[in-house]
């Protein structure tokens, strides 16, 4: 018999249903690894986004009360997949419940605040994971390897960009991810973090950065655009390796491109999410692409037979399984999953992009988060 774990989710818009539709898929299999996830009740700010998704997934309960939902007592992990400015207060509330928490990406507003949930957490003892789901995909738990491995010797380079066009574009756009009281920041926080994430996750801590952020578009929606459409920044790595990264929400050309970079003294990698399944890989020789959903990939028991591929959704499958194992276990999710000492140095870096874009200078970064971790990895 699998243990049962029930799970709260906060959050009815795009990462409701992506949680939504990864706990489902996580649900039934009598062979499946990990605890059972038992979707016990949703809350979100409204009721006409809330009755869809219970019904379509299943949640046995709704609820438009997100303080109801931290502290029931059937609920043993918050899954939070509120708007940025909801992750702290909420998450919180759930950990002072004793309930073990999900947050999605940016951890928080800003990195005082998150350092706060990771204090938190560790205090409360409970398994904290920050939803990076990049680190889920077989692409990136294979360069990892591969880096691990010295396949691409000393890493020297880390570029990336990510690029959307809802700045520039007539197609959906949520208000709260434009005003700095709801988002915190913008493309940086956004998409950038994400980039961040996979930086430190393969090539190490970043030791300084120098930012430069932009609004293209002052006034959209009929408000006052406070947040970055766009993030260019440099960074040093402790190993004295260098970082690009370019986050942007005007880029018209580009539904979505998300494309990650790696040089290091022996070879290269490049990830593209539009071929998520795959890694290009170059020791000076020529290029090789390597199909990634191999058998040496951790979560490849959930899936097909090598060659079949699977698609950005089950990313989050595979995060979702990871935390369910955690909590079952009593373990941190690290070294793969995120952590939220992981969310906050990620809220660290972003801290030191935006003070690097205001004031014209490299900016070092002091992490804080030193004394108050014990065993989060
Ligand atoms: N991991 C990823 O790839 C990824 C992708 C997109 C978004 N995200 C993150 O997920 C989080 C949610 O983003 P989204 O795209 O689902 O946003 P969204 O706009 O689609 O949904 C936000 C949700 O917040 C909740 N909410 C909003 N206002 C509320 C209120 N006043 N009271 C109570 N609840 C309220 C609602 O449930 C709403 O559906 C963000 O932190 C975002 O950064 C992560």
């Amino acid at each position: 018999m699998r243990q049962e774990l029930g799970i709260g989710l906060f959050g009815t818009g795009f990462m409701g249903r992506a949680h939504s539709n990864a706990l489902i898929n996580l649900r039934y299999g009598a062979d499946i690894a990990a605890p059972r996830p038992r979707l016990v009740c949703v809350a979100g700010g409204t009721e006409e986004r809330l009755w869809p998704l219970q019904e379509r997934f299943g949640w046995e309960h709704a609820t438009t009360d997100w303080r109801a939902l931290a502290r029931d007592e059937r609920v043993q992990v918050f899954d939070n997949c509120g708007r940025n400015n909801l992750h702290a207060e909420p998450t919180l509330a759930a950990i002072e419940a004793g309930k073990h928490v999900i947050c999605e990406k940016p951890l928080a507003l800003d990195a005082d605040q998150a350092l706060r949930m990771l204090e938190a957490a560790e205090v409360a003892g409970v398994v904290h994971m920050c939803a990076f789901n990049y680190r889920f995909f077989p692409a990136i738990g294979l360069a990892k390897r591969m880096i691990e491995a010295g396949d691409l010797g000393d890493p020297t380079h880390f570029r990336s960009a990510f690029l959307i066009p809802s700045a520039v574009s007539d197609g959906p756009e949520s208000e709260w991810r434009l005003q700095a009281a709801e988002t915190g920041s913008g493309a940086l926080g956004d998409l950038g973090a994400h980039h961040i994430d996979v930086a430190r996750y393969l090539v190490g801590e970043i030791a300084d950065v120098v930012g430069k952020t932009t609004i293209f578009v002052p006034e959209r929606h009929g408000m006052e655009v406070e947040v970055d459409d766009a993030v260019e920044a440099l960074g040093t790595f402790e190993s004295g390796a260098t970082a690009v990264w370019t986050a942007s929400r005007a880029a018209a050309g580009h539904a979505l491109q998300s494309r990650i970079e790696i040089d290091g003294t022996r070879g290269s990698l490049i990830f593209d999410l539009a071929k998520l399944n795959e890694l290009r890989f170059s020791d000076g020789s020529g290029w090789k692409t390597i199909f990634c959903t191999r058998a040496d990939d951790p979560d490849m028991d959930l899936w097909w037979p090598h060659g079949q591929g699977i698609g950005w959704g089950d990313s989050f499958v595979n995060q979702l399984r990871r935390a369910m194992v955690a909590v079952g276990a009593g373990e941190s999710v690290a070294p793969r999953g995120a952590t939220f000492r992981d969310g906050y140095r990620c809220a660290e870096v972003i801290d030191a992009i935006l003070a690097s874009a205001a004031s014209g200078r490299r900016q070092a970064i002091a992490y804080r988060d030193a004394a108050t971790v014990r065993s989060s990895g």
